[in-house]
């Protein structure tokens, strides 16, 4: 005998609680075979007009509602909160943990059988993975796409990637401010999400790799009818996935996390994956770490030649064949036997496909990088870790000796950077203290520094810099990320001083301050942490229970699946 459905003990009953749940339910025209057994798909929207990437959802989630129908289930479409990567202050990644709460207790709380992600911004995409992992239901996720390709002046622009290199052009006098502004329309042309490899298109890209999305997911443009034709699909899937009780845990596994990984050193992916995916697998309850991104990352050559790490852009990933193409190439460093929402493996999934575009998707033989992926570096600066993207760093400076140019906080930052009389040279390294998870909080992008106007005005073009805080996936640099503990936590980089020398050593894996553990003991004994911006409210909770960023900066008391099951009534 079939399994009787969860929506069956809201909806399948004769007594008061389902007259209840029933009869309001039919206050919007549902007939009474609605409740007929059939599967209840929940679609969880992220729909915002203060989130632009995600603000066409409208119009997607009636494609997915029109799939569900097709196939026998009952769409019932929710709101969660939306993380708009471009408008949130003081950064969108305070809220994801805010926003994967409300995803995960509205699954629970409601009569749904299998749930629709829809996902497109940087944060929403994992904001709904964490949440939807620590329930565990049959789940599919969509992406809304990317946007068209910028075009200006004759040539494409990148999301977030362009506006890095205007601003910094502006800077340094090369580019008029005339052309900067007109710069703005030019390069968000059609609704979508960054058409960079940026934060948002990794995510979509990780959540294909991942398996928890249909092959293609990630590329198609949101305003191709290939988008539609997928979010279709996704509908009719997932009451598929319900007949089949094909649940999340099934999907995320460790298998495919290693191909998740992979995967971002082969797009040249962001570094905002990294605390995506540990947070991710954190729910879901798969042992994953830190340094697995170095173990199972290292040898994975960049192929992709998207922004920022190379030139093109998602619109030409999709017409190259886009992520099952970019599995094809990579196939023998996969495990192909990872199952994925098809009901089929990877392997399965990618066996026809073709690299329509080989300078878009390159062979391995011609990598943009040979050794891509995520480095993690280690030593007395981040002894829990910290990161740096190699494809995104210049080469020259992989191996590093300099001067602590040291910035207490970003405002610091803002009032000393350009001050004619900073002591700085290209070969300083630029450290930021207090813009991790707690001290920040909610670990800004503001990691890749713009550099000082007089020495982009004598043509250097990148440095050092080291901080605890994130940077946009879009941003490129030799950039060293997510330094744990963070300094607002008490970790060493809250110790570093002007003058102190500090050894970046990618190849070694190491980032060393070179100060005596005599005057580093000194100086912690006389380290105050700096007093929160905001007193009481949800910002409150974060900092106090966030974790570092090797551990994904989740609060603590999220970490962990919790099921699905719901033992008390309403009523
Ligand atoms: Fe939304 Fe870049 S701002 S994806």
């Amino acid at each position: 005998m079939a399994k009787k459905l969860r929506s069956q003990h809201w909806f399948g009953g004769t007594d008061k609680d389902s007259f209840i749940h029933r009869s309001w339910m039919k206050n919007n025209g549902l007939p009474d075979d609605a409740f007929d057994g059939r599967p209840v798909i929940g679609i969880c929207n992220t729909f915002s007009e203060l989130t632009p990437c995600n603000a066409h959802f409208r119009g997607l989630v009636e494609h997915v509602k029109a799939g569900v129908l097709e196939a026998g289930g009952l769409p019932l479409e929710f709101p969660v909160f939306s993380c708009g990567e471009s408008n949130l202050r003081p950064t969108a990644m305070l809220f994801r943990n805010l926003a994967s709460m409300d995803v995960e207790e509205a699954i629970r709380g409601n009569p749904i059988d299998g749930v629709v992600l829809m996902a497109g911004c940087d944060k929403t995409t994992p904001s709904l993975l964490m949440g939807a992992g620590s329930c565990d239901l049959p789940t599919i996720l969509i992406s809304g796409g990317p946007m068209l390709n910028g075009k200006f002046k004759g040539r494409d622009i990148g999301s977030g990637t362009d506006v890095w290199r205007f601003s910094e052009d502006v800077r340094a006098g090369v580019m008029s401010r005339a052309n900067f502004m007109a710069a703005e329309s030019a390069m968000s042309r059609s609704p979508g999400h960054c058409m960079t490899m940026g934060t948002a298109s990794t995510m979509a890209s990780m959540a294909e790799a991942l398996g928890v999305t249909l092959p293609g997911n990630a590329a198609y443009p949101a305003v191709d009818a290939h988008r539609a034709r997928l979010a279709r699909l996704t509908g009719r899937r997932i009451v598929g996935m319900v007949r089949e009780d094909l649940r999340l845990s099934q999907i995320l596994t460790r298998k495919a996390f290693a191909n998740a990984i992979r995967m971002n050193g082969a797009i040249g992916g962001s570094t905002n994956a990294v605390v995506h995916l540990l947070a991710i697998a954190g729910r879901i309850g798969t042992d994953l770490s830190i340094d697995d991104w170095d173990t199972l990352g290292r040898d994975v050559p960049t192929i992709v030649n998207l922004m920022p790490s190379g030139r093109y852009l998602m619109e030409d990933f999709c017409y190259a064949g886009g992520v099952p193409a970019t599995m094809k190439e990579l196939s023998d460093l996969l495990d192909l036997d990872a199952l994925t929402v098809t009901g089929q493996t990877v392997g399965e999934n990618i066996a026809d496909v073709e690299n329509h575009n080989p300078d878009v998707i390159r062979p391995r033989s011609e990598a943009l990088v040979r050794h891509g992926g995520i480095a993690v570096l280690r030593g007395n600066l981040a002894p829990n870790g910290a990161i740096i993207k190699p494809s995104a760093a210049s080469p020259h400076l992989m191996r590093h000796r300099g001067r602590a140019v040291v910035f207490h906080s970003i405002e610091h930052y803002k009032a000393r950077v350009d001050d004619p009389s900073l002591e700085i040279d290209e070969t300083s390294v630029m450290v930021l203290q207090n813009c991790g998870p707690k001290g920040y909080p909610g670990m800004a992008e503001v990691g890749n520094m713009a550099l000082p106007q007089k020495l982009l005005e004598r043509g250097v073009r990148d440095m050092v810099r080291i901080s605890d805080a994130r940077m946009s996936g879009t941003a490129f640099g030799t950039v060293v990320l997510h330094v744990a503990p963070e300094a607002a936590a008490g970790g060493p980089l809250a110790l570093v001083r002007d003058g102190d020398i500090i050894e970046l050593d990618v190849e070694a894996r190491r980032l060393h301050l070179d100060v005596s553990n005599e005057e580093l003991s000194q100086r912690q004994s006389t380290w105050t942490p700096a007093v929160p911006q905001m007193a009481g409210g949800y910002q409150s909770l974060y900092v106090e229970r966030v974790l570092q960023a090797d551990r994904g900066a989740d609060l603590d008391f999220l970490v962990g699946c919790r099921g699905a099951a719901v033992p008390r009534e309403s009523h």
